[in-house]
């Protein structure tokens, strides 16, 4: 059944990062040396890398996503007691061909025949998002790839959530948003975005403003949602 709050959608934007892709598929498909420290230095990996991405957006020292991602690695296995840097070179260029969550192009493929838009806006650079994209063969139903790159700036800055409005030309009401990242909702309903939390790791609300509109656990349940 249709949810009132998407009554006006034109277009679906997505988050990429926990949202479309699993960020733990790197460690899974080539952190086997880690052994039972594997999930631990995922984990801490995700965790230092958007800490890093909100602290340097307040200290107005913008790196890309790419040494973002690098640097929370190296903090994870420093963190672990871990020393190899070719295991660290090979988990980064797993990066750039993520897993995507097995529903994404079912639902992405939806979107399109109804006749939305559809977009990825990231703090991923351009670079790591074309080849994540390409790799999980989800190109064709993705009409934009939005990067914070262009902003120089992470999210939650407003700045980065208006570039998506500036690049597809509709209404910030328009544009229904979706991210598994608790944090990224709330700033994106926050500036506008009508907002579906993807829920997957059945996670605690967030206390910050602005609740999203809709609370589902995957993207198959975004179609409905829409009236599709
Ligand atoms: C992104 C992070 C928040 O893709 O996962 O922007």
């Amino acid at each position: 059944m249709s949810h009132p709050a998407f009554s006006r959608t034109k277009a679906c934007v997505f988050d990429a990062y926990g949202t479309l892709f699993d960020v733990h598929s790197a460690v899974r498909n080539g952190g086997a040396a880690l052994g039972d420290k594997a999930a631990a230095v995922s984990e801490t990996w995700r965790v230092k890398q958007l800490e890093y991405t909100w602290l340097r957006s307040l200290m107005g020292a913008y790196v890309d996503f790419w040494q973002v991602t690098r640097d929370g690695l190296d903090y994870a296995f420093a963190a672990h007691g871990v020393e190899d840097d070719r295991l660290a070179d090979e988990l980064m260029a797993l990066y750039l061909g993520l897993d995507a969550y097995p529903e994404v192009a079912e639902c992405l493929a939806a979107l399109k025949d109804a006749g939305l838009m559809t977009a990825i806006l990231s703090n991923g650079s351009p670079g790591m998002l074309n080849s994540a994209v390409a790799s999980a063969k989800i190109q064709g139903p993705l009409d934009h790839i939005f990067s914070v790159e262009d902003v120089g700036i992470f999210k939650p800055d407003p700045r980065v959530y208006q570039s998506a409005v500036d690049g597809l030309g509709v209404a910030p009401d328009e544009i229904c948003f979706l991210s598994s990242n608790a944090w990224d909702a709330h700033a994106a309903s926050h500036f506008g975005f009508r907002v579906a939390w993807v829920n997957r790791f059945k996670r605690e609300r967030e206390r910050l403003p602005k609740d999203p509109a809709a609370e589902i656990q995957n993207l198959l349940e975004l179609p409905p949602l829409l009236g599709i």
